[in-house]
């Protein structure tokens, strides 16, 4: 198959919701689809469980679990789809970001009873400032939630999306009697004792047709067409390049659990989901269709083996092709490298593969080149951009606690940096480290992976900080700049790039600062060029 076919026919995209929204089930559901499970519970959930074992236990299971997990690729129709995993839990913001930089679309999945839930705001906020294609999917209809034309009100004013719905379900909860799939025209009914089976879809390209009141009851048929009434009165027709662009995102009801809503919204997916698309790297911006390889480390994860410290660095097919036992450029490095046996992803399986093309991941054996954000190619020099950090929430000054043992202290945080468990910061004054994270629970992870997997111990002190802001001065050799780095010297540090950080005790001082030194600019984001 050619490189053109082969690349148009992926589907790379990662599914993002509030812990419980369903997005387990749904995956679980769209994997039956695709042939690639054979039974509901083969996917196992990711998320933190609250309970008997302590939180921190909670996460190694997580890790093992989310290695797994990470890619679940499968064949549907003529396409080949890749689900990439997104952590729900907060505390693991950072990393769906991260995985967020790899995907070329995405599905939002909304619990009706709840509505849009704080993570699901945070998550579509990043995915609308990148325009990445998104499609709605409202679960758990099967209960009794939110009325539909509040949600999409909800959906739209709290989310920021301009939405049009694909498919408008009849009923709810107790009374809920199927779907009416706007995209294909026609009927999917809920129905049986347990009401756990799909009976029928029905083609209805003309809702006014009298049988409608047969089938569902008149009065479900006539709210029905009157609901469908406003609907076309009220919202966009469906527009594929707005979709596209990000302008508009289609709405699908339905319940996972059930597998209800499903197929049709996968369906809708197979047609207008995008292919691989053009990211801009500092240089140029690159096309998948482009025959040489290039590609960008979007995560890293750490054997659970402690005694092996291999990792497994994920990488994003930019363009063209990778090929086993091909020499490629390690950008950042400058030296070439060949992988003898990059592992591709199947459901919920890896293997060795001699080609994969752009679009898909490739998992390849590690022991300490990579970072995340490294960029390979055949030969360019390119650096992809859009992997930033974001301000951590919390920070602590991080001190040796075994002094014999210091080496591989700074050698265990350095590699766990790279993986993006944290950030650290080096202050400016006293080279003391300082490690933020965006959730509590990393603490626990960090000192407990030091010592199993390097040997190291470490302890913590509390750091009061408000905020990370990385720094750009306007003129770097100005009285201005040489003044603020003076007066505030004992809250810089450096981040990992080398880059200046202000660590702000307070929302006061970084507004002090926005107004004593107005040519000292200061971001949230580490990549804010
Ligand atoms: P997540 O990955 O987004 O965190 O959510 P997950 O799929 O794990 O689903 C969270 C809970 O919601 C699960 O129940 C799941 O069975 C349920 N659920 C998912 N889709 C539907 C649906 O369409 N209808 C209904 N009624 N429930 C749904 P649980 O009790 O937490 O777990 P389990 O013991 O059932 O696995």
């Amino acid at each position: 198959m050619s490189l053109k076919k082969e690349i148009s026919k992926r589907r790379t995209f990662g599914i993002i919701s509030h812990p419980d929204a369903g997005k387990t089930t749904l995956t679980e559901k769209l994997l039956l689809f695709g042939g690639a499970i054979q039974e509901a519970g083969a996917v196992k959930s990711n998320k933190i469980k609250k309970g008997a074992t302590s939180d921190f236990m909670e996460i190694e299971r997580q890790r093992g679990i989310s290695v797994a997990t990470s890619v679940l690729a499968f064949n549907y129709r003529d396409k080949k789809i890749n689900i990439l995993d997104t952590p729900g839990h907060k505390d693991f913001a950072e990393d769906t970001f991260r995985t967020l930089t790899a995907v070329d679309s995405v599905i939002v999945v909304i619990d009706v009873a709840k509505g849009v839930e704080e993570q699901t705001e945070k998550l579509v906020e990043v995915c609308r400032m990148r325009n990445i294609p998104m499609i709605v999917f409202i679960n758990k209809l099967d209960r009794e939630g939110k009325d539909a034309f509040d949600l999409l009100d909800e959906v739209e004013q709290k989310l920021g999306l301009t939405v049009t719905p694909l498919s408008f379900p009849i009923g709810m909860g107790y009374d809920f009697k199927g779907i009416y799939n706007i995209w294909e025209k026609n009927i999917n009914l809920f129905s049986g004792d347990s009401r756990k089976n799909i009976e029928d879809t029905i083609a209805f390209d003309d809702i006014t047709n009298p049988e409608l009141d047969k089938i569902i009851g008149e009065k479900s048929a006539s709210d029905l067409r009157d609901n469908l009434e406003l609907v076309y009165e009220v919202y966009p027709d469906f527009e594929k390049q707005a979709y596209l662009e990000g302008k508009l995102q289609p709405v699908f009801f339905g319940s996972a659990l059930n597998n209800f809503g499903v197929r049709e919204l996968l369906d809708c997916f197979i047609d207008i989901a995008p292919n691989p698309r053009i990211k801009k790297a500092e240089e140029r911006e690159v096309d998948p269709f482009e025959e040489s390889f290039s590609g960008f480390v979007f995560k890293i994860h750490a054997n659970m083996d402690p005694k092996h410290r291999d990792r497994l660095a994920f990488i994003k097919i930019v363009s063209g092709t990778f090929e086993r036992n091909t020499p490629y450029l390690h950008v950042r490095q400058g030296k070439k490298m060949k992988f003898s046996s990059p592992n591709a992803f199947f459901a919920e399986k890896k293997e060795i593969v001699d080609i994969s093309y752009a679009g898909d991941i490739v998992g390849l054996h590690d022991t300490g080149n990579f970072k995340i954000g490294d960029t390979l190619t055949s030969g360019e020099e390119l650096h992809f951009k859009g992997i930033p950090s974001f301000s951590p929430e919390h920070f602590r000054y991080i001190n040796n606690a075994d002094p014999m043992k210091a080496k591989q202290l700074y050698k265990g945080i350095d590699q766990l940096m790279d993986e993006g468990v944290a950030q650290l910061f080096t202050l400016e004054l006293n080279g003391r480290k300082v490690i933020g994270t965006v959730g509590a629970l990393q603490y626990e992870v960090i000192q407990y992976r030091l010592e199993h997997e390097y040997g190291a111990k470490c302890t913590y002190e509390n750091f009061p900080v408000h905020k990370a802001c990385w720094v750009e001065p306007s003129d770097p050799k100005s009285e201005e700049f040489a003044e603020f780095k003076r007066v505030k010297q004992k809250f810089l540090a450096k981040d990992k790039h080398d880059q200046l950080v202000f660590l702000a005790d307070s929302y006061f001082s970084i507004e002090m600062v926005k107004q004593k030194y107005p040519s000292v600019k200061l971001h949230f984001v580490s990549e804010y060029k």
